[in-house]
């Protein structure tokens, strides 16, 4: 490595910088494709860091689709919005057989004396993406979003090990490769795992958890999660941009995968061509008992007319082809005798009632547990001692209870019974009027409640004290050394270092040493340049959300004109409802609640907004927005008008100024502007504006 790392000149390091990044690229695909190491990690790491050094030095020379973009580094404010070449239909979808009968005795009727096959393969369960390749080279990876407009997640893409930044061998010039992101199970498990040790919420479902990978704004947070490109279409604009494929490789959908497959796309090898509904049907039932064998989810299998050329004959009807259809797996159900009935308590008191059943081995995992609801619902399933609850699974892990099997109850069984007291503290549980729920009203003596106060005051998007995870909360308040929020800011080295937990096994679960301990102090520390809306946020009123938080800071400006509002004044800010005024009013009623602001307010934490207006341009201006824009979510452009002294109104009226119309606007607010001559201007027409 050292006879390179000191280039004379730029050719000699784009050379070195081609080698690298062909060999890194080979051992890539024969790792990922291949499941076959060529290199040891060693020398491969220290390929690839000698490529990072080198494009650090000449970052003229770094390609975007460099295998070094494989572990992220870009960090986006936001994702661009992105309109489809090809619109991104979705598929008719049936439960049922015989409609999927249907659908071949009509693809038959349709396609009359014309030879023709169907080709079966997999539904994925995820992400639906859309990839544009030209010239090879990967340009653009964007999600579905509404099938007209998606999200530009071209930097997260680029770190999914089975997505193909450059192709290999003959592919067409200018095409499109669609395909579903999925969380193999065990990835999945084990990132939900570490979630849950950071004291983060899990994940339901590999395909939520795939989902909110693909919109992370920093892709090296992405690298980190194993997603997996699993690819089911090629959109080829067959005369202009075919290149130098076979027209023949390209007439079918088969033929395509296969292509694809020879370019360096992972494609599933579970797709076949079947001639008739015998073959189709073969297909699905193999599928739905083999489907929990696999290393990712499935939902269905996925039917396609095989020859692209009858695609156009078959036409489309409004939102999707007639040459294809989904078939969707029925949930799977068993019955288990059910054990005992307990009742955990949740952070913010509410009581959640759990079966805990014989274990019972169901879609892929085994069952043990699943939630009861509450007690009307226990009621309403008529839930009784001993019973046999029929649980089911569908695309999500979490099993859910659908029914009781009455036959096999004993005749003396009696109905389960609701606690009155609090499993935890022993309060007497409260039901206000109107909700379902049960809950501990002893918000401040009941240990799972103070815990999770303090869990969503560390939280991400609160006082972000990323070092504080629920395991070294809980040790800090059963030693006694934290009971409410404000005590963490009297938290010295000396109680911190050599804190030890043990779980009920007996092994220790977490320690804090001297590093720890600097670490925690510190983040502590930092917290208190944290926002006042976002401490606002972290003190856990009740539904004060983040949005609601903002609202609330920067209409108030601080934290006394806060506490002081009537119910009316606080209602009159936007987004808060009448029910949330009322909780906001009465939380600062409480004489221990203003004790803990002014603890917190001697610690030295912000109370005050700071004035986020960044110039008066639009000088009071009243902007309606509506529609799909280009560099903006709408959520962005209306932070935009009034961070440039505009106003935002959500319906259009004589006093509106502007309606700033993106792609997509609804027609009824087009009409009403048209009627009232209020200006309609464009994205384009905003920024000069602002400019
Ligand atoms: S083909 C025009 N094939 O299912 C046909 N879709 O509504 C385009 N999906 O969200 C779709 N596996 O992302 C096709 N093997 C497969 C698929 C598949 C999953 C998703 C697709 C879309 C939905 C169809």
């Amino acid at each position: 490595m050292d006879l390179f790392s000191n280039f004379e000149d730029t050719d000699t390091a784009a050379k070195r910088i081609g080698e690298l990044t062909e060999l890194i690229d080979r051992y890539n695909y024969e790792y990922y494709m291949n499941d076959r190491s060529l290199v040891s990690d060693f020398e491969f790491d220290k390929m690839l860091r000698e490529l990072q050094d080198l494009e650090g030095r000449y970052p003229a020379l770094a390609s975007p689709n460099s295998p070094t973009k494989r572990v992220g580094g870009e960090v986006s404010k936001a994702f661009r919005q992105v309109k489809h070449r090809f619109p991104m239909l979705s598929l008719g979808n049936t439960y049922s057989i015989e409609e999927i009968e249907e659908f071949e005795a009509r693809t038959r009727r349709l396609l009359g004396d014309t030879k023709f096959s169907y080709t079966c393969e997999l539904k994925y369960d995820g992400v639906a993406i859309g990839l544009t390749y030209r010239h090879g080279e990967l340009v653009q990876a964007v999600t579905r979003g509404n099938g007209a407009v998606g999200d530009d997640i071209t930097a997260n893409a680029r770190t999914i090990a089975t997505i193909p930044l450059r192709l290999r061998g003959v592919f067409p010039d200018d095409f499109e490769a669609r395909g579903e992101v999925v969380f193999p199970f065990n990835e999945f498990e084990a990132f939900n795992r570490q979630r849950e040790a950071d004291g983060d919420e899990p994940f339901a479902n590999p395909r939520n958890a795939a989902s909110g990978s693909l919109k992370l704004l920093d892709s090296r947070e992405c690298a980190k999660r194993k997603l997996q490109f699993c690819m089911y279409f090629m959109m080829v604009d067959s005369d202009t941009s075919a290149g130098e494929m076979p027209a023949d490789q390209l007439s079918t959908h088969y033929g395509r995968l296969e292509a694809a497959k020879q370019m360096g796309f992972k494609v599933q090898p579970y797709i076949k061509e079947c001639k008739d509904i015998g073959e189709i049907r073969q297909f699905i039932d193999y599928w739905d008992n083999e489907r929990w064998n696999l290393p990712f989810g499935i939902d269905g299998i996925v039917i396609k007319v095989n020859q692209v050329e009858l695609w156009d004959r078959l036409g489309l009807t409004a939102k999707s082809p007639r040459w294809a259809i989904a078939y969707k797996f029925k949930a799977q159900q068993v019955s288990t005798p059910l054990e005992s009935v307990t009742f955990q308590v949740g952070r913010t008191g509410i009581i959640t009632p759990v079966a805990n059943m014989k274990p019972v081995w169901l879609g892929g995992t085994t069952v043990r547990r699943a939630t009861l609801v509450n007690a009307d619902f226990i009621e309403k399933m008529d839930i009784h001692e001993g019973d046999w609850l029929l649980v089911e699974k569908g695309g999500e892990i979490i099993p859910k209870v659908v029914g009781v099997d009455v036959a096999k109850r004993e005749a003396d069984a009696r109905p389960v019974t609701y606690i009155a007291n609090c499993p935890e503290c022993g309060a007497r549980l409260v039901r206000a009027e109107g909700e379902a729920g049960h809950y501990c009203p002893n918000q401040d003596g009941c240990p799972p409640q103070i815990v999770g106060r303090l869990e969503h005051f560390v939280s991400r998007k609160a006082m972000n004290i990323e070092s504080l995870g629920s395991e070294r909360l809980e040790l800090l308040y059963r030693r006694g050394l934290v009971r409410d929020v404000a005590d963490l800011y009297d938290l010295k080295r000396e109680q911190l270092v050599g804190l030890e937990s043990y779980g009920d096994d007996g092994q220790r679960r977490t320690s804090i040493q001297e590093k720890g301990a600097a670490g925690i102090l510190a983040a502590i520390d930092d917290s208190k340049a944290v926002p006042f809306e976002r401490v606002l946020f972290a003190l856990g009123i009740r539904f004060v959300g983040e949005v609601g938080a903002r609202k609330l800071a920067f209409h108030f400006k601080d934290i006394d004109a806060l506490m002081d509002a009537t119910v009316e004044e606080l209602a009159m800010v936007e987004d808060i409802g009448d029910k949330t005024a009322a909780v906001v009013y009465d939380y600062f009623r409480e004489p221990r609640h203003r004790d803990l602001v002014e603890r917190l307010r001697e610690a030295g934490l912000r109370f005050v907004a700071e004035e986020q207006q960044v110039n008066d341009v639009l000088g009071g201006k009243t902007f309606v927005v509506s529609g799909v824009f280009s560099r903006f979510s709408r959520d962005e452009i209306k932070a935009h008008i009034q961070q440039h002294g505009g106003k935002v109104a959500g319906s259009i009226s004589g006093k509106t100024d502007y309606l700033l119309a993106g792609d997509k606007m609804g027609p009824e607010k087009l009409k009403k502007a048209e009627k009232l001559g209020v200006p309609i201007i464009g994205e384009e027409d905003y920024l000069g504006m602002v400019e």
